[in-house]
């Protein structure tokens, strides 16, 4: 490995490490929210109420030296609730931005179906463009803003359910599952004790490894992982094969493409290794696909879920060797 990405790897042990003080388990999450933050895009994160989301995305913000917001979404939320507003200043007899949440680094979007489309496009645009354009002047954000979005379960009252189109500006969905039954007895006896997660975090016992700065170098390095030819041609595959399946009504787009390239190489970092294989490909196919693919409706009644049809994609692919 050149001396980048053994840098790189350094570091993403002893993020790893640090963000393993407070959260319990949950390594894979973890890794794919790194993923989501190297990659400099967006996630949606996906869990019953109380498995740690909010938790993880303090504690990462932490870890990175980076700031961090939260924004509610509810029915009545206006975008000027996200993007901020100019309100007079009668002393300087001029306007003055009230900059919103959105002037953060790591933000997470609670419940993002909750409010409706023009509050939702909003926050979208902001993720897109790292820019917030409010009466005609454009606001720089932070070169790191990174949205972690949940959603509230569809079947809930009164939700906007996020457009295919606003979907895809996520570069990954992230799972995650309710503690194990080990890890759920560590938590308890944490709680019961004066260490808990919570406390950890706000005691100061977790570093900080690096800073929003490193953050923007440390990108840099990654791409010197290497990505075979015919690796490339798998991604390509595997996202194409979405468009055609019988089963599916609406496939991956091209950003589908760029993420599970880029996901990709960084899953070859944190397993320590400068060059992508198959499986980097194949254990990022679902995070990447699984929020951008509908299945047709007559298969959805069936009971067939998108994770199963995912699964038959990836099984008539050739893996090259
Ligand atoms: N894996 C874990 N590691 C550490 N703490 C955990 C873990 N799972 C749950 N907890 C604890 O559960 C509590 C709830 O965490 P948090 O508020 O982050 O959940 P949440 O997923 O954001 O819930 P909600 O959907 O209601 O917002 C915290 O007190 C946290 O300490
Ligand atoms: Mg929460």
């Amino acid at each position: 490995m050149n001396a980048d990405l053994n840098h790189l790897n350094d570091i993403l042990g002893r993020v790893r490490q640090e963000v393993g003080k407070v959260i319990i388990g949950q390594e894979a999450v973890v890794d794919k929210a790194l993923i989501a933050i190297f990659t400099n895009q967006h996630a949606l994160i996906e869990g019953v109420p109380g498995v740690a989301k909010t938790l993880l995305v303090r504690t990462l913000a932490h870890v990175m030296g980076c700031e961090f917001s939260r924004i509610q979404f509810t029915p009545d939320l206006m975008p000027a609730d996200i993007t901020g507003t100019n309100v007079f200043n009668l002393q300087r007899n001029e306007f003055t931005l009230l900059k919103g949440p959105v002037f953060t680094t790591f933000l997470l979007a609670d419940e993002i179906n909750r409010a409706p489309a023009k509050t939702q496009s909003a926050l979208l645009q902001a993720m897109q463009e790292r820019l917030v354009t409010l009466d005609r002047e454009t606001h720089a954000l932070s070169p790191n803003f990174t949205v972690f979005a949940t959603q509230n379960p569809i079947e809930y009252e009164g939700t906007y359910p996020l457009p295919e189109a606003q979907k895809d500006r996520f570069m990954l969905k992230i799972r995650m599952e309710c503690p194990d039954r080990n890890e759920e007895l560590s938590l308890a006896k944490r709680m019961l004790g004066a260490d808990s997660p919570e406390k950890t975090l706000e005691r100061g016992e977790v570093k900080a490894v690096i800073t929003p700065d490193d953050l923007i170098r440390l990108r840099t390095e990654l791409e010197s992982v290497i990505v075979r030819d015919e690796l490339l041609g798998y991604i390509i595959d595997i996202v194409r094969a979405t468009r055609t399946n019988a089963s599916i009504l609406v496939g991956a787009g091209p950003r589908a493409t760029q993420a599970l390239l880029l996901a990709s190489r960084v899953a070859a970092a944190l397993t320590g290794r400068d060059f992508v294989t198959p499986d980097d490909i194949k254990t990022m196919v679902f995070p990447v696909l699984e929020h951008r693919v509908i299945l047709r409706p007559e298969y959805e009644i069936e009971g067939l879920s998108v994770s199963e049809v995912i699964e038959r994609v990836l099984h008539e692919i050739a893996v090259p060797r």
